[in-house]
């Protein structure tokens, strides 16, 4: 019987979960309904990846798992166990931001700063794909990250000017 009584489902037992985070091999104990977000923000203390909305909705929560963007709120720390995972932290090199990061900078592609790890996270990952995208591909590649501030039009702009200067 679970411990939550008759007819409900426990937490279950926490496990270790090791997974490679921005280049560096990372592990820490986990239940098995830890959701990825939880485990990178307060297992791990990354809090650069931020938590909108737990419905996978905003896209606050995206990071790169194996290369691909993903909302961290819609996948358990288990599921990541022996992957690689990117989080906004791992932009910057030495210091300096990335070109994406750069340019939401030069562009005023934020203003409160909340959305700005997913979107930044979506947009490295297009460019990545796609070095020269469209403004409506970058449009459709930014549609699951919301944004109440800006009104986009400097995000896409940022993109943009991320994307010409490589
Ligand atoms: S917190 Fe994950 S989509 Fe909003
Ligand atoms: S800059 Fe405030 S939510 Fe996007």
């Amino acid at each position: 019987m679970s411990e939550g009584g008759e007819g409900t489902v426990g937490p279950g037992p926490a496990r270790r979960i090791r997974m490679v985070v921005n280049g560096t091999p990372r592990e820490a104990e986990a239940e098995p309904r830890t959701l990825l977000v939880h485990f990178l923000r307060e297992q791990l203390g990354l809090t650069g990846t931020h938590v909108g909305c737990d419905t996978s909705n905003c896209g606050a929560c995206t990071v790169h798992l194996d290369g691909r963007p993903v909302k961290s709120c819609t996948v358990f720390a288990v599921q990541a166990d022996g992957h690689d995972i990117r989080t906004v932290e791992g932009l910057e090199r030495g210091g300096v931001l990335s070109p994406v990061q750069a340019a939401f900078t030069e562009a005023h592609g934020l203003q409160c700063g909340f959305c700005t790890p997913g979107m930044v996270m979506t947009a490295t990952a297009l460019l990545e794909r796609e070095p020269n995208p469209s403004a409506d591909t970058i449009r459709e590649a930014l549609r699951g990250n919301l944004c109440r501030c800006t009104g986009y039009v400097n995000i896409v702009k940022a993109v943009e000017l991320a994307a010409r200067k490589g």
